[in-house]
């Protein structure tokens, strides 16, 4: 298994290009399996998540070319898919393949809506609580499905097709937003989603559904009205920049101090985060190539957090931020609302010489100066970055193992950091 070898003590000078995000890419991908034409998404991701959906979609008969960079792309530019799911030959989604990344889950709402059946593995990914998917499947019996669960698989049937519904979430949820808005595209009549999350991915889905032809409105919202259309077409889209990936790297700049570019970022899509960062002490501007972090001598500040679904601070950098506490001057709380168990990272951040303790869903950071590098071990994908970058401030030698996790959601970690001056390097094992 690979192993990530970080020397801290660099400060970060330079650009990062940020990447399309995995999660809008994701469902998108997802989403060709709504139309009989072509797909064409560009400023796709190389991630394993993203290779991990187009096998699942090609056992479901997708065809998908992928082109790599053309004369004069940046060195940086994602990957355009084409997704051809004209032919659909099989309608169930495997346990071995959906038990490795749990929004493989959301294909059970347009392979019901197209072809009125759908038989797929209950989920498993990220080990962050127990995330069960009871309002998915709420949201498709809203919208006349059949739902049985045999032998470990959802089975979902609608013969004569969806009919819309109101749906009402009871908590917000951006995984069942999706599967709700992609099943009302293709229902007969109107649906309207209340609670519905108003993530930036949810905008670029409607986004893409609408240039297929959908009728929707208010995505972004907490209530989005769908106007079921018989079918959709093929549609080109580009996918939106990760605003995970842009806060994790402007908390590493945060930790490590420096002055680093994230070109391609959009400040519009993490606010909240921003607004943490700046109270911490960072220096934040917005220009025509991205967002511009710096700090330079200056200490960091203790913050207060909640994390909360969008356009709250969000749980995905949850752990980056408390990486990012651990050198604060004076102590800080870092409440976590979304999910109930992401607090892996409080152990292994200790093993650098973190001081942390967990009152509930509260993590108390008492911050310090003096992380030490130790072996440390990734636990899933956003604990995993975050013990990244407090290697990036630790003293001496932080060794990461595990980072299949960091694979999963982050491109080209390694290059993106050494070349702004980090000392970390991949050790294939
Ligand atoms: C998505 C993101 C993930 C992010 C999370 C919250 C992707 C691929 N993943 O995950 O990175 O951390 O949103 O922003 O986009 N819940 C239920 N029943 C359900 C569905 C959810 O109880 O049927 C609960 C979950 O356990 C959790 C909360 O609702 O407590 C929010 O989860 P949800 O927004 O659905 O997360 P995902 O869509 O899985």
């Amino acid at each position: 298994m690979d192993k990530i070898r970080i020397v801290g003590g660099q400060s970060l000078n330079g650009t990062i290009p940020i990447s399309g995000a995995k999660n809008a890419a994701l469902p998108l991908m997802i989403a060709s399996l709504l139309s009989e034409e072509k797909l064409i998404l560009e400023n796709v991701p190389r991630l394993a998540d993203v290779a991990l959906l187009q096998r699942i979609l090609g056992n479901h008969g997708v065809d998908i070319t992928v082109n790599g960079k053309r004369n004069g792309d940046s060195p940086s530019a994602g990957q355009t898919m084409e997704i051809d799911a004209r032919a659909i030959v099989d309608t169930t989604a495997p346990y071995d393949l959906v038990s490795r990344m749990r929004a493989s889950f959301w294909v059970v709402g347009p392979l019901l809506a197209r072809m009125g059946q759908a038989r797929v593995s209950l989920p498993g990914g990220c080990a962050i609580g127990t995330r069960p998917v009871d309002f998915h499947l709420d949201a498709l019996r809203a919208l006349g499905a059949e739902i049985d669960i045999d032998a470990g698989y959802v089975v979902a049937r609608a013969p004569r097709g969806l009919t819309g519904a109101r749906i009402v979430f009871p908590k917000v949820s951006v995984g069942a937003t999706h599967t709700a808005l992609m099943a009302a595209a293709l229902a007969k009549g109107d649906t309207v989603i209340e609670n519905a999350a108003r993530e930036p991915e949810i905008v670029d889905l409607a986004d893409c559904l609408l240039k297929m032809g959908a009728r929707i409105s208010g995505a972004g919202t907490s209530t989005i009205h769908i106007t079921g259309v018989p079918r959709l077409r093929g549609a080109r889209h580009s996918v939106l920049p990760d605003r995970i990936e842009t806060g994790t790297y402007a908390m590493a700049t945060a930790m490590t101090g420096g002055d680093v570019t994230l070109a391609g970022a959009r400040a519009d899509l993490l606010e909240s985060a921003l607004d943490v960062l700046r109270a911490a002490g960072a220096q934040i501007d917005v220009n025509n190539e991205g967002i511009r972090v710096r700090r330079n001598g200056a200490g960091l500040f203790p913050v207060e957090v909640s994390t909360a679904p969008y356009p709250g601070f969000p749980t995905d950098l949850q752990a980056q931020l408390m990486a990012l506490m651990t050198r604060a001057q004076g102590r800080s709380r870092i409440t976590e609302t979304i999910f109930e168990n992401r607090f892996m990272h409080v152990q292994e951040l200790a093993r650098l010489g973190a001081t942390i303790h967990l009152e509930g869903d509260c993590a108390v950071v008492e911050g310090n100066d003096h992380l030490k590098g130790a072996p440390v071990m990734a636990t899933d994908l956003r604990a995993s970055v975050s013990l990244v970058i407090a290697g990036l401030a630790a003293e001496g030698e932080t060794m990461v193992q595990r980072v299949y996790h960091l694979d999963r959601g982050f491109e080209r970690l390694e290059e993106k950091l050494s070349n702004c001056g980090a000392q970390i390097e991949r050790i294939s094992g």
